[in-house]
């Protein structure tokens, strides 16, 4: 489905890297873009330059490997301006990135050598009471949409730890601490607004563009550049949660009450993350409790309550602060490099888990000497029925609503970008191990539907993320953007 439309010198590969921009041919002709652009868009927009202190916050990531030099970076202020940029881009066929809160563990997915948009000037929320939903602009984190919308006592569907785009997000699926009550964050998603590759500022919902809408409801940046999105708002009140960090010693008895937490919990509010962890020289786990409601009925989180902690912070507290509490919204260091991945697993039972302890072992001796700082395997607890709160063909992910499964999060972070390689080939390696041990359980792995947002290794490809939908949005994205021109950004294609 890639069409050559960009046949220059300017890019070799989306995640190479600079010494292909740095020619003097492709400098001329980046300056050619970026003053074009300038030219044509409204003062609401700005186009910034390397050396230029907006130039580099546009350019930061969560992960410093999933960053690269763009010849400049622009942030449009309105959807017309986006329309004015794709123009330009099309007419000089320059691969662009967009960017929303940078949190890709995929080189080249929200970065380019080409021309980056930062989305962060689409920034407002507008809460409507008598509908109760949201608009929201792409270019906000989930903190700032959960703090403007905590003054009138309710909340989105959103990111668990402070942040996370809402754009990158949501275009992939989205999983949240309200899933066990209101499903996925696609299935909380009322409208788009999105600037098709023809430049058009259209809307997706259930009733206009029917088809796009469910395409964007998983299918990321392969239909147009997003700019609000709307969302469903939920009463929220006083929560409670937070995380506690346990020692090596404790990990036995973290497993025995995570077995036991995932056999008899099903309370909807309640929801818990168990993320098995290599740092150099030790192993420790990090539990992320959430329970919506001032306080957790007795019982729900007990066993994990009693471990002995080494650090931690849990209480009640507004959502906001929940999700801005410790430790997972923070990179291992300032510089670090990092993937995401994820396995084949339909259910976490005794044996799988024991498998992803074991494997957070076997890599942290495997990578000791390498520059590995911290290798965590997350284990997201989450209630049987979660995709039923959407009809099954609603959205592009996951492509069936009939099959359970963990989204395991792997998250290796280094710092050596000689490791890059290493990383990655153990990371996928890692994911295959745990996806046989799963089959040899007699879980049905293949029917297992991968989080594209989790699997940024890309060991994984878009047919294993879009299934049997692979067909329908791939017809989708000929109707919306025959010529391709979302093939100039980087990420999953259709
Ligand atoms: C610390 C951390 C915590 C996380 N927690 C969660 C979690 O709780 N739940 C969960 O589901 N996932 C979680 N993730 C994974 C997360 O969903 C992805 O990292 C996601 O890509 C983040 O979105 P972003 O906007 O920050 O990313 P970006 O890197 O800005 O963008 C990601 C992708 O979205 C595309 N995109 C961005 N904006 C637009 C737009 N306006 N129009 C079209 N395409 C666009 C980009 O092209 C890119 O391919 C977490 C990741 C990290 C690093
Ligand atoms: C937790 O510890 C307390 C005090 O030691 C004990 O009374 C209680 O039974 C323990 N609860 C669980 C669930 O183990
Ligand atoms: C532990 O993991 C390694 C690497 O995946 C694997 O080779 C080994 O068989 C596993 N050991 C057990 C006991 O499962």
């Amino acid at each position: 489905m890639h069409l050559p439309l960009f046949t220059g010198s300017l890019i070799l590969s989306s995640a190479a890297g600079f010494a292909a921009a740095a020619t003097a041919q492709s400098i001329s002709r980046g300056n050619s873009v970026c003053s074009q652009i300038q030219s044509t868009i409204s003062t609401q927009s700005a186009v910034y330059l390397p050396g230029q202190s907006e130039y580099d916050a546009d350019q930061t990531h969560y992960f410093a490997s999933s960053s690269q030099p763009a010849l400049c970076t622009v942030e449009p202020g309105t959807p017309n301006d986006v329309s004015r940029i794709l123009n330009v881009l099309v007419q000089q066929k320059v691969p662009f990135a967009i960017k929303g809160g940078g949190h890709t563990g995929g080189p080249g997915f929200s970065s380019t050598s080409g021309v980056l948009l930062s989305m962060n000037r689409l920034n407002t929320v507008q809460y409507h009471a008598s509908s109760q939903t949201a608009d929201v602009g792409v270019g906000l984190v989930w903190d700032d949409v959960y703090e403007q919308l905590q003054q009138f006592g309710v909340t989105v569907v959103g990111g668990r730890v402070s942040g996370i785009g809402v754009a990158g997000l949501t275009l992939g699926g989205g999983y949240s601490w309200l899933t066990n009550q209101y499903g996925l964050v696609v299935d909380n998603v009322v409208g788009f607004q999105v600037v098709l590759p023809n430049g058009n500022v259209v809307v997706a919902n259930a009733q206009t563009a029917s088809d796009l809408f469910f395409a964007l409801k998983g299918g990321y940046n392969n239909f147009g550049v997003v700019t609000q999105i709307t969302f469903k708002t939920y009463p929220i009140g006083q929560v409670w949660g937070g995380y506690m960090v346990v020692l090596d010693d404790q990990l036995n008895a973290v497993t025995a009450a995570l077995n036991k937490y995932i056999a008899n919990v099903k309370d909807p509010k309640a929801a818990l993350i168990a993320a098995y962890t290599g740092v150099p020289g030790e192993l420790l786990a990090s539990i992320e409790m959430f329970y919506d409601g001032p306080t957790p009925p007795a019982g729900i989180f007990d066993d994990f309550l009693n471990l002995t902690s080494v650090q931690g912070s849990i209480g009640t507290r507004s959502f906001l602060e929940l999700v801005q509490t410790p430790p997972s919204g923070q990179a291992a260091g300032p510089v670090t490099r990092g993937y995401y991945d994820t396995a084949t697993i339909a259910s976490p039972t005794g044996p799988i888990i024991d498998a992803i302890v074991n494997e957070t072992t076997f890599w942290s001796t495997q990578l000791a000497s390498s520059s590995a700082v911290e290798l965590v395997y997350a284990v997201e607890i989450f209630l049987p029925n979660i995709l039923q709160h959407a009809p099954e063909g609603s959205s592009a992910y996951p492509p069936t609503r009939s099959t359970q499964y963990l989204p395991l999060a792997m998250n290796f972070q280094y710092t050596s970008a000689g490791d890059d390689a290493l990383i990655k080939g153990a990371m996928a390696s890692s994911a295959t191990q745990l996806g046989h041990v799963a089959a040899a359980q007699g879980q049905n792995t293949g029917a297992v539907p991968v989080y594209g947002n989790y699997a940024t290794t890309q060991s994984f490809s878009a047919q294993r993320i879009f299934g049997a939908n692979l067909g329908r949005l791939q017809s989708i994205k000929q109707k919306y953007d025959p010529s391709n021109v979302m093939g100039l950004t980087g990420g999953w294609k259709v």
